[in-house]
């Protein structure tokens, strides 16, 4: 290992259904990253089936990491340090990360870094290729603090304010719903595929976003959000059959008689409609709060992480309201990848903060 700005640290990722690794020099730069996603595997239980998932982490993990150390070009012995996720997410999943990145650390004499989930997820944003929103504030260079980032995925919405790396004061949160969860329960009510983000996002183009006025729970005073009551006046006007009502002027009006369609004979064009005013509802309340939020605060940067980063609306919506640079990964990065946990493993490394060999797995594992 030579300078610090050089070391290279491997990143495991196994918490949900993608199992990855990643090696990555200096916290920022990217020699390689390897994920072997179960989507299809889950797909017909429309969500990730735990067991399941676990067994495929075991037949899959070394062959990822083996790859990772190929396409890196490097060898066990050029690392600085092993960073693994270890919480929160499903413990069978955990554990396999874990026990072998302890093996790999252990046998090869080197740190073992574990990383919260969350915390890889916002360090996707040091990783060199992440687009800022605006011209001016170029991916070459670290967001700086105070910073704001919104981590919006599939088990978590928080806001959280940054003051330097690992200094974290979370200013809200979900109540209910994670944001993600709600675009899967949606997705799977309007029937338009697994994972339901990406899928209602396609579902939405060419929908107009205004024609069903679903609520927002605003949650005055707080930095809170819900989005559970979204959820419920979606499923009712796809359930109660009433979307020609909804074309007439608001979800709670209920058609009846001929011209009332049933869930089935609901047609693309107001699927997209639907699916359009669904994630119109999602980021218009996560993109103003969060632009409240850094006005107040006077952060220098907002930084958005987990995979509803992914969704375009959402970033849209932010760059339009946040007023200063808006930061987010590249699409690639914004799902589960090694590299997030490799980049914040770094900044981990950087301060010698080292677990121990009792590192075990915490499912429900917390950012502060
Ligand atoms: O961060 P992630 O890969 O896994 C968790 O840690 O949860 O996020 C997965 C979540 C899923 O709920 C998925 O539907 C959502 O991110 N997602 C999106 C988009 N792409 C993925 N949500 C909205 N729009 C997208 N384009
Ligand atoms: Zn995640």
């Amino acid at each position: 290992m030579s300078d610090i700005q050089d070391a290279l640290i491997l990143g495991i990722e196994t918490s949900c259904d993608e199992t990855a690794a990643a090696v990555i020099r200096g916290g920022r730069h990217i020699l390689s990253n390897v994920v072997a996603s179960q989507e299809e595997i889950h797909r017909k239980y429309g969500g990730v089936f735990p067991e399941i998932a676990s067994r495929q982490h075991v037949v899959t993990i070394m062959p990822v990491i083996e790859e990772a150390m190929q396409q890196a070009g490097i060898h066990y012995g050029d690392l600085a340090g092993i960073a693994v996720t270890y919480g929160p997410g499903l413990a069978g999943s955990l554990l396999v990360g874990v026990n072998v990145a302890k093996g790999l650390a252990f046998s090869q004499g080197l740190p073992l870094i574990g990383i919260n989930h969350l915390e890889g997820h916002i360090y996707s944003n040091w990783i060199r290729g992440a687009r800022p929103a605006q011209p001016g504030h170029g991916a070459e260079q670290d967001p700086e603090f105070p910073l704001l980032c919104l981590i919006v995925s599939g088990g978590h919405t928080e806001l959280i304010l940054m003051h330097d790396h690992g200094e974290y004061q979370r200013l809200g949160q979900t109540l209910d719903d994670a944001a993600g969860e709600a675009f899967d329960k949606v997705g799977r009510l309007l029937g338009v595929g697994y994972p339901g983000g990406p899928a209602i996002q396609r579902a939405a183009q060419g929908g107009d976003p205004a024609l069903f006025a679903f609520p927002r729970a605003w949650l005055p005073n707080t930095f809170d959000f819900s989005f559970s009551g979204l959820k419920t006046a979606v499923r009712r006007v796809v359930e109660q059959g009433n979307v020609l009502a909804g074309r007439a002027g608001g979800y709670t009006r209920t058609a009846s008689g001929p011209g009332r369609k049933t869930p089935d004979q609901v047609d693309s064009s107001t699927i997209a409609d639907i699916a359009a005013s669904f994630q119109e509802a999602v980021t218009d309340v996560l993109s103003r709060k969060t632009a409240k939020a850094a006005e107040q605060y006077q952060v220098r940067y907002v930084l958005l992480a987990g995979g509803v980063a992914a969704n375009l609306s959402l970033r849209q919506h932010l760059a339009e309201r946040v007023p200063c640079p808006v930061r987010f990964p590249p699409l690639w990065l914004c799902t589960d990848n090694g590299t997030m946990i490799a980049s914040a493993g770094y900044f981990h490394w950087m301060k010698g903060e080292f677990s121990g060999w009792d590192l075990d797995v915490v499912p429900s594992l917390t950012l502060i």
